[in-house]
């Protein structure tokens, strides 16, 4: 079986969760697995270090951002296998010392994601991380403030991708997502 096969077998659809409507694709089930969830980062690892990024000819990341909350258990462990940062991005008032914004519109009204102004350095090459991309606006909310601090965003990364949402389009760098969902 594929990687990819292996790790859609695995994901668990909650009709109406959390809300009417929404089927809530669940990876939990993946990182109770421990040879599912070692499939899962190696996969991860092995993408960013073969030669499929067009932005990253050296092959070399210097920075794994996570996103509040489900990127925050994907995240550290890709940047320790390739020895790079890694830094969150979280929701407003979380973090302590200077931060930069940048603010994402969710079903209902907006809402405000946070890293600390020292996180990144100018010219730092940057991975996005989180589990499932929807329509996109959090992604791109974490992208506004990498590029705030000088960062360049080489590729955001994701398990599921709901591609009826399209949110590719909306992203400043490629889109690469295991699994993806319509
Ligand atoms: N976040 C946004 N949409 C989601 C979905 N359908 N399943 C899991 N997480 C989500």
């Amino acid at each position: 079986m594929s990687d990819t096969d292996y790790i859609k077998s695995l994901l668990k659809a909650h009709p109406n969760f959390p809300k009417k409507g929404i089927v809530f694709l669940d990876i939990f089930p993946i990182l109770r697995d421990p040879v599912a969830f070692e499939t899962l980062i190696t996969h991860f690892v092995y993408h960013l270090t073969s030669k499929t990024i067009p932005a990253l000819p050296a092959k070399k990341v210097d920075v794994v951002v996570g996103l509040d909350a489900r990127g925050f258990l994907l995240g550290p462990i890709i940047a320790m296998r390739l020895g790079a940062a890694f830094v969150p991005v979280r929701k407003q008032g979380k973090l302590p010392g200077e931060c930069v914004s940048a603010s994402y519109e969710k079903e209902y009204g907006v809402d405000s994601f946070e890293m600390q102004a020292d996180a990144i350095k100018p010219g730092q090459t940057v991975v996005v991380v989180d589990d499932l991309i929807a329509t996109g606006g959090s992604a791109k909310a974490a992208g506004e403030l990498v590029a705030k601090l000088g960062g360049k965003v080489v590729e955001y990364l994701f398990i599921i991708e709901l591609t009826f949402l399209q949110a590719a389009s909306k992203l400043d760098a490629p889109l690469y997502s295991i699994v993806q969902s319509d």
